[in-house]
């Protein structure tokens, strides 16, 4: 299998973007940029996220109480970009607040899931982690989510569907 052509393919599913926080054993503040986040189940309410396996902050995530999945807004892309890079200056000047058992929740995050490790699966290359989620809030904006597709930064350009198609008669 060639690996250009299969991330290409994986690249042309769409998604949000978020940055998973957690509180290490040590008092450090972990941060790590991640489009792998998704919804897994409702009762119990669970979520997943991949971590590769060489990511400097994955003993610190495995050994976390808890970790927050923070939403990222379109006008966040600097600090998607900023919470991608593997140094120990992620923090600076990021605006946050305390949040479950320490793990600092984002200011301006469009929507947070706290949660608590629930199960961590090999997966390859990467670590999944199931969180369960303890806690949760959106904002009271309207803010714009910021989306990634085929390796780019995207905004959502605005409704193209037939909204009265929806419902949908499926479970989501
Ligand atoms: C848009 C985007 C999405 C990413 N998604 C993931 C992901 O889902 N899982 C992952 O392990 N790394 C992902 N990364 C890379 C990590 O953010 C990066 O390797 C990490 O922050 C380095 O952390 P470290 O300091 O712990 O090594 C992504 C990077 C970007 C720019």
């Amino acid at each position: 299998m060639d690996e250009r052509q299969f991330r290409n393919a994986l690249a042309e599913y769409a998604t949000g973007v978020t940055i998973v926080t957690a509180l290490s054993k040590s008092g450090e503040k972990i941060g790590m940029t991640m489009t792998s986040f998704n919804t897994v189940s409702l009762d119990p309410p669970l979520v997943l996220f991949s971590v590769g396996v060489k990511a400097l902050s994955l003993d610190a995530l495995r050994e976390a109480d808890a970790y927050v999945v923070n939403i990222l807004a379109r006008t966040q892309e600097n600090l998607s970009n900023q919470f991608a890079r593997a140094s120990s200056d992620k923090w600076a000047g990021v605006h946050h607040t305390e949040g479950h058992k320490g793990a600092p929740r984002l200011t301006n995050a469009i929507a947070q899931f706290e949660c608590e490790p629930y199960a961590c699966h090999e997966g390859g290359d990467h670590l999944i982690f199931l969180g369960r989620v303890v806690n949760f809030r959106t904002s009271d904006t309207a803010a714009e989510p910021l989306l990634f597709f085929r390796g780019r930064y995207h905004s959502v350009a605005g409704p193209r569907i037939d909204v009265d198609a929806w419902p949908l008669p499926l479970h989501y």
